[in-house]
């Protein structure tokens, strides 16, 4: 296996079922673009709050035609977009990713999502939530649980994070999963923080509890 954990055997597609990630207060579904999930998108990624440390504000227009491609999945269903929802409201409050990390490009390569293989990249975890949701430890949640699900249901070796070097919540949410910060790299054609874990680092971590 390559660093992109990218392997030659064939991938046994995940069910729906298996897809859907619970932690004691989300729920983590499949990306699946309907209205409900655009509305969120909306919602995410037409506020500068939000987009602040990722990118520039999308116009609902650009979020619709580009619903179809950000829905794709890679890898038997295990690399995409996973929508965050909290369990006591039913509220969606943000999207979290387990996607091919941009180096020299300002964002996913989603020719690289296929269902068949692993992206030949690395593989980055991400979130963004909707600001009522901040600071009250949700994105360290659904982080925590797709770092345990790339460990325990995919064959990578690694995962990565980026943030902006401003972003401290997110830093923070990086480390406190049991993230390495690395120092300064490429990513999003930008010269970012890096973060990374291993799958033996993750699983030391759980280990000490
Ligand atoms: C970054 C983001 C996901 C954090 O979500 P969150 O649910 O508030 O995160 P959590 O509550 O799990 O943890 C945030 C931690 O950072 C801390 N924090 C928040 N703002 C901080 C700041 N400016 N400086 C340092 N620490 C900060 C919080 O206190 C908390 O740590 P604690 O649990 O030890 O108190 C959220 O702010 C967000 O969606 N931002 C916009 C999108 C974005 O930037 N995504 C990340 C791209 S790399």
């Amino acid at each position: 296996m390559g660093e992109s954990g990218a392997t030659s055997c064939a991938i046994v597609p995940l069910s729906p079922a298996e897809l859907v990630l619970e932690t004691p207060r989300l729920t983590l579904r499949p990306l699946a673009g309907d209205a409900d999930d655009l509305a969120l998108s909306v919602r995410l990624f037409t506020d500068p709050e939000v987009v602040r440390f990722i990118c520039d504000t999308f116009s609902e227009e650009e979020l619709a035609e580009e619903m179809p491609v950000i829905t794709r999945r890679g890898a038997g269903g295990r690399i995409g977009i996973w929508t965050v929802t909290r369990k006591d409201t039913g509220e969606k409050i943000g999207t979290s990713i387990l996607l091919p990390l941009p180096v020299e490009l300002d964002d996913t390569d989603w020719s690289l999502v296929v269902p068949e293989r692993y992206p030949e990249a690395e593989i980055e975890v991400g979130y963004v939530l909707v600001p009522d949701a901040w600071g009250q430890g949700f994105a360290t949640e659904a982080c925590s649980r797709l770092l345990e699900f790339a460990f325990e249901s995919t064959t990578l070796d690694e995962i990565k994070a980026t943030t902006d070097p401003g972003n401290a919540a997110s830093q923070h949410v990086l480390t406190k999963c049991g993230l390495r910060h690395d120092g300064v790299r490429r990513a999003y054609d930008c010269d970012c923080y890096g973060f990374s874990i291993t799958r033996a680092e993750w699983q030391t971590k759980r280990r000490a509890g």
